[in-house]
């Protein structure tokens, strides 16, 4: 059966000219990028290259540049460094954010380290800006903002400049989770007042178990994992060589290709929208759809009837991947977080389809037809 792919925000398809630019290093080129020999001299070249193109495309420093193993692992260092390292005792955040990071202030909350208050949501799902000044204003403890770029349920995308400049005002260290945004957006670092930003390459076809952390040159934090020397001191342990490299060619390539592919990506979305609109009676789309919003996700609900609580399910026997809050398939899942905290009405059932440049306007066809059977 063929498979239709749409839940590329979950995680994409590795492009195969990054697997052939990874090849030589899962192969031949295999020396501990430590040692001082050819071969680990070879191995520590190809991951600093990595990271002057990396900081190149970002408009960075390759200082500013950390290779770590994921989204998560970037949001926790980052956020767990700004409350012990830098001061922070009180923790301004959203109802909406990714686990990474969500899990992570819930926690260092809990432990005692830091007060910890959710900004106000718009009815759209945007963050209410006001709201915000007014928390950075009233607080009496240093704040870390913890705000996500984009949104990766619903594909709000977030005014980080904006915010970047409140953080500024009121002297709060700010980290994005930037996960949906690097590889997908321009990003211009040193015009951008942020202090942390995070990317995983696996969500712009590059390999999984990579991802990026940026460290502003003006913040010093402590390592998270101790140990070696590697990345500067700061992230102890021989280097996921192939997967940087696969990182770094992953970015040239979403860069390079950024206008056609956003384009072609955004008309998908679009088309699709269209077409649920046209056959299917009662859907709505969650947060601001076609406003300010990530042209690869769409988040749809769907009146709720016996069938349609099935309808991760149902999609999954079609060869269709989409998804819903969690993993979970099984119609007894919980739901989705985000969902929850912008609208919860219970007669409905929330599903995200999300897009690549490998897409077609057939196969959102083929998907409103499934979907137009099921509802
Ligand atoms: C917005 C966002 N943040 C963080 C992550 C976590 O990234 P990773 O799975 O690479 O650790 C994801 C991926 O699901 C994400 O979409």
């Amino acid at each position: 059966m063929n498979r239709t792919y749409f839940d590329n925000a979950a995680t994409t398809s590795l492009d195969p000219a990054v697997l052939e630019a990874m090849m030589p290093y899962l192969t031949e080129k295999f020396g501990n990028p430590s040692s001082i020999y050819s071969y680990g001299r070879e191995s520590r070249l190809a991951i600093e290259n990595a990271r002057k193109s990396v900081a190149k495309i970002l408009n960075a420093h390759p200082a500013e540049i950390f290779f770590t193993s994921g989204g998560t692992e970037s949001s926790n260092t980052a956020i767990t460094a700004a409350v012990k390292n830098l001061g922070c005792r009180h923790i301004i955040s959203s109802r909406i954010e990714h686990h990474a990071t969500s899990h992570t202030i819930e926690y260092l909350h809990k432990k005692g380290e830091a007060a910890l208050s959710y900004v106000k949501l718009l009815p759209d799902g945007h963050i209410d800006l006001e709201d915000l000044e007014l928390l950075l204003k009233e607080s009496e403890d240093k704040c870390l903002v913890t705000l996500m770029h984009a949104n990766n349920e619903i594909g709000n995308l977030l005014n980080i400049n904006a915010v970047g400049e409140l953080c500024t005002k009121y002297n709060a260290i700010f980290h994005s989770d930037t996960v949906q945004t690097v590889g997908h957006y321009p990003f211009d670092l040193r015009k951008t007042p942020v202090h942390f930003i995070t990317g995983a390459s696996h969500k712009f076809h590059g390999p999984k178990g990579v991802g990026l952390l940026y460290i502003n040159e003006s913040v010093h934090i402590e390592p998270f994992i101790h140990g070696g020397s590697q990345e500067r001191n700061m992230r102890a342990g021989t280097e996921n060589l192939y997967g940087i490299v696969g990182f770094a060619k992953a970015l040239e390539i979403a860069t390079n290709n950024y206008e056609a592919d956003s384009k072609h990506v955004a008309s998908i979305k679009n088309y699709m929208g269209d077409q649920l609109k046209a056959h299917i009676k009662g859907v709505e789309f969650n947060g601001d759809a076609f406003g300010n919003s990530l042209y690869a996700v769409l988040n749809v609900s769907f009146p709720k009837t016996e069938k349609s609580e099935m309808i991760l399910f149902n999609l999954d026997i079609s060869g269709i991947c989409a998804s819903g809050g969690s993993a979970c398939t099984s119609g007894v899942d919980q739901g989705s977080h985000v969902i929850r905290a912008i609208k919860n009405n219970p007669n409905q059932v929330a599903v995200r389809f999300s897009f690549s440049k490998h897409n077609t306007k057939d196969e959102v066809d083929f998907v409103v037809d499934k979907l137009t059977g099921m509802i």
